[in-house]
């Protein structure tokens, strides 16, 4: 039985076969993106199979500047188009692409017809479709079309937060004159998930699918994780020696590039054994089908410092910095409320590792604030300027979801996990006595289009 279960299964994946499709399949699953494509498109020269071309399209696209890959994805959604039509998922999905053009490129028209094709499909069922439609109105600035988009989203999936907001966003702008009842949220909690890495043999299977699911959306705090003990002290005096010579003034960030590789090798090894072969597994929806975890780019150190209390500025033995000073930065806030990749294309998993070398947390630490609530589609700040299209002021979408967000405490070792899509920041008040250093890592796995493209 087993052995009919893995032929039917190989030949479901690879029929037709093609030898340059199975290889790709290997590539694209081991991340070598750049090689996968050209095996994919010699399958595709040979054999102008609709799932040849979806893979194609998921390894062009995986690529996370999107700004350079959109275009090839976009010319790659068009022959696909063209050959094959598509179905709903496809039309979303290529009226997503759309979305991820740059302000100034934007084809509003192209969107349009992408996201109307999709509700003319499936008839309207789709929150997503609507959600997308409502985008395109929105930047139209036909902003009660744009109202009613969303709503009907709403119709399709009440818990469509996005759509919310957008609505409530833009009564709070004065484009619309009704806000249909629609309020910031009141509470959350539900989806942020807390575990204890030394329990991780005893989490159950369901406890582990509900923390996939909650992790493409929402948060998991693994407590723990590295131990508190020499390795953690000599870890953060070789961080505390690198981040001494790195200028602060700007970003509080210091990149791996220029990190000692004594460093590189400590942190390596936090990352081959207790995130790559432990967290990744139980994390990722797609280790299962063999598809490995890609890091990218690499990882950043962050220092956040004291506030100081007389001048209520941030300052550090290196630095000062009035960081709540910054124009639309609520004070309290080092960053704005933030999503880590805000694609709007790509459908693969993300996760951001965070892991703090210190105590941190209100009264204690800076520490981070996050969204515990599924959230599906990008949501940027204006004030990062990122160029995306309907940017929402920062201190709007403060206001919509601060009841929804969590204030982390977190002792060293510990490592928080969210999806591209979370909402977070890091926090500081003016009880805090002491400076935070902590590591960002960030992992994608997985194809890039939707699974329904490639049959999976
Ligand atoms: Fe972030």
């Amino acid at each position: 039985m087993k052995i009919k279960n893995f032929f039917s299964k190989f030949f479901y994946k690879y029929i037709p076969h093609n030898a340059n499709f199975v290889n790709a399949i290997k590539l694209l699953k081991a991340n070598q993106f750049g090689l996968s494509v050209k095996e994919f498109r010699e399958a595709y020269k040979h054999d102008k199979n609709k799932k040849y071309l979806a893979y194609l399209l998921s390894a062009s696209s995986s690529f996370h500047n999107v700004a350079a890959s959109i275009d090839e994805t976009i010319n790659l959604c068009r022959e696909y188009k063209e050959v094959f039509g598509g179905d709903r998922v496809f039309w979303n999905f290529y009226g997503r692409c759309w979305l991820d053009v740059c302000e100034k490129d934007f084809l509003a028209d192209e969107a349009d017809k992408c996201f109307s094709k999709a509700i003319e499909i499936s008839e309207g069922k789709h929150a997503d479709d609507w959600y997308g439609l409502g985008m395109v109105r929105q930047f139209q600035q036909r902003y009660n079309e744009a109202a009613d988009c969303y709503l009907k989203s709403i119709e399709c999936d009440s818990t469509f937060v996005e759509s919310q907001f957008r609505i409530w966003s833009m009564y709070q702008d004065g484009f619309i004159n009704d806000n249909f009842g629609i309020e910031p949220l009141k509470k959350s909690g539900k989806y942020l998930m807390d575990f204890d890495f030394n329990d991780l043999d005893k989490i159950s299977r369901r406890e582990v699918i509900e923390a996939r699911k909650i992790k493409e959306f929402g948060t998991i705090v693994f407590r723990n994780v590295i131990k508190q003990d020499c390795f953690l002290r000599s870890l953060k005096e070789e961080i505390l020696t690198y981040t001494a010579t790195y200028d602060y003034n700007k970003s509080f960030i210091a990149p791996y590039d220029h990190a000692p590789s004594v460093l590189k090798k400590k942190i390596q090894k936090i990352i081959d054994n207790k995130i790559f072969n432990k967290l990744l597994p139980l994390v990722s929806e797609w280790n299962d089908n063999g598809w490995k975890p890609f890091q990218n780019p690499s990882w950043w150190l962050q220092y956040m410092p004291v506030l100081d209390k007389e001048s209520q500025i941030l300052t550090g033995n290196r630095s000062t910095t009035p960081l709540g000073e910054i124009v639309g930065r609520p004070s309290g806030y080092a960053t704005p409320l933030h999503q880590d990749n805000p694609v709007n294309c790509q459908f693969s998993d993300w996760q951001t590792f965070w892991i703090t070398l210190d105590e941190c947390g209100p009264g204690i630490a800076p520490s981070i604030r996050v969204l515990t609530i599924p959230i599906r589609s990008p949501i940027d700040p204006l004030e990062e300027e990122l160029g995306r299209i309907n940017s929402v002021k920062a201190n709007l979408i403060s206001i919509f979801f601060d009841k929804a967000m969590v204030k982390i405490k977190a002792a060293p070792g510990d490592v928080v996990i969210f999806g591209r899509y979370m909402l977070h920041q890091t926090f500081y008040d003016s009880n805090m006595a002491l400076p935070r250093n902590s590591i960002d890592l960030r992992w994608v796995t997985g194809p890039s289009v939707p699974k329904e493209m490639l049959y999976l």
